[in-house]
């Protein structure tokens, strides 16, 4: 069960005030507050160690490095993967990127690559443009009526034998469907293809097991599970990383180079962690990481699916609300106020202290299917309340075209 009062206390922006009122933050899914112990495990950082890690001989930086590598250590224990499996990036967006750079050279002219509408662009531009210098096709994994990923159609275009990638999000970021990832990757496999798993909506909210799902690689960002910005995971079986190469060179992933051009890059993961990270955001993602299996991924799961229902028990009695996710499975609702164009209405959610997220959610062609150019994005993780829903679902209910417009009068 979750403390939701014991828990907010951890979190200091909670108490802040937006527009005169208490900020009820329900724009998780772009971004999650940090709780005190990520804070204070960054500051640690820089008032107590400060120096490089892996490049020096004395103490500070061996305490450096042994507090990162225990970060990769707590990162592979929170989704079942090996650490040499575990490459720090600066977010889900250069994984993903990493991921299409490095496969590319096993990819040639004709091969397929599967993705599907629902997909956010950091997921699917990255093999647009391999798709483009290689002379791969893109394909598109049929949306059901609710916007599901159709398994049946996946099936269908797994048949020709010329899918080589399938690259999906776990959970989509519009309308919070999660993926059968489990049966996706034993299809692709069956028919010769690799998985890429985008975790970014999915390791903030529910214990994941890479290994029982078997995806060849997955990523994800730490600011969107409480921990510090400018930090990613990108997770890769381990023969894989090995066969790939880093699309970035220089200085701590190289084991020898010389003027002939010689070179010889270190063993994964670090080949892949050139130039010097954000340590102070590694060292505060095990913080995070710890904080969250404190409470629990399956508790954490368990209270944001009852929010969600409660959320839309109460919103779908709303006459000028339009609902396009009704039946999401993680707490993303994605909805409109009818006849408001949505970035008003945002405005309108913002002079009432409520954060939403409006337009297009960096999934520009899902546009089409839900008919319309831009959304509003209602997003919560374990720290908002039953008490922020009721008031969010009054100001839903006052959320007429005359009050959204008046904001700007
Ligand atoms: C499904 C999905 N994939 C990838 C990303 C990219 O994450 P980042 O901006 O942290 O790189 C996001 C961010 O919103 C996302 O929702």
């Amino acid at each position: 069960m979750i403390d939701v009062e014991k828990i907010r206390k951890d979190f200091p922006i909670l108490k802040r005030k937006m527009q005169g009122h208490d900020l009820i933050y329900f724009d998780n899914a772009a971004t999650t507050f940090k709780p005190q112990c990520v804070i204070d495990a960054v500051v640690h950082y820089y008032t107590e160690l400060g120096a490089n890690a892996h490049r020096g001989d004395y103490e500070l930086s061996y305490l450096v490095d042994s507090e990162y590598e225990g970060t990769r250590k707590a990162v592979a224990g929170f989704i079942g993967a090996d650490e040499k499996e575990i490459v720090f990036t600066s977010g889900a967006s250069a994984s993903l990127n990493q991921i299409a750079y490095g496969y590319s050279r096993f990819l040639k002219q004709g091969d397929v690559i599967l993705s599907c509408e629902a997909e956010h662009a950091s997921s699917i531009l990255p093999w647009m443009r391999v798709a483009e210098e290689k002379g791969c096709i893109i394909k598109y994994i049929e949306l059901d009526e609710e916007g599901r990923l159709s398994i049946d159609s996946l099936k269908q275009l797994l048949l020709d034998g010329k899918v080589k990638v399938v690259a999906l999000a776990h959970v989509t970021n519009v309308l919070g469907y999660e993926a059968p990832m489990k049966e996706i990757c034993a299809l692709a496999h069956q028919a010769g293809a690799i998985v890429v798993m985008d975790m970014a909506q999915s390791a903030p909210h529910m214990k994941i097991n890479v290994k029982d799902i078997d995806c060849d690689f997955a990523g994800f960002s730490a600011h969107k599970m409480c921990g510090p910005t400018g930090l990613g995971v990108m997770y890769g079986k381990y023969e894989l990383l090995s066969e790939m190469e880093p699309y970035m060179l220089g200085g701590g992933s190289n084991a020898r180079f010389d003027m002939c051009g010689n070179l010889l890059l270190k063993e994964a993961p670090y080949k892949y962690e050139t130039g010097t990270p954000p340590i102070e955001a590694v060292i505060g993602f095990k913080a995070a990481l710890q904080y969250l299996d404190q409470i629990g991924m399956d508790e954490i799961h368990a209270y944001e699916k009852e929010l969600h229902e409660y959320a839309i028990e109460k919103l779908s009695k709303l006459d000028n609300i339009t609902l396009y996710n009704p039946h999401a499975d993680a707490c993303i609702i994605t909805f409109n106020v009818k006849d408001v164009f949505a970035q008003d209405a945002a405005t309108f959610f913002n002079s009432q202290g409520v954060a939403v997220r409006a337009g297009h959610h960096c999934a520009k062609l899902l546009t089409q299917k839900l008919q319309t150019s831009a959304t509003l994005r209602a997003s919560c993780t374990f720290y908002n309340t039953k008490e922020e829903v009721d008031r969010f679902v009054d100001i839903c209910s006052q959320a007429s075209i005359e009050n959204c417009l008046g904001v700007f009068f």
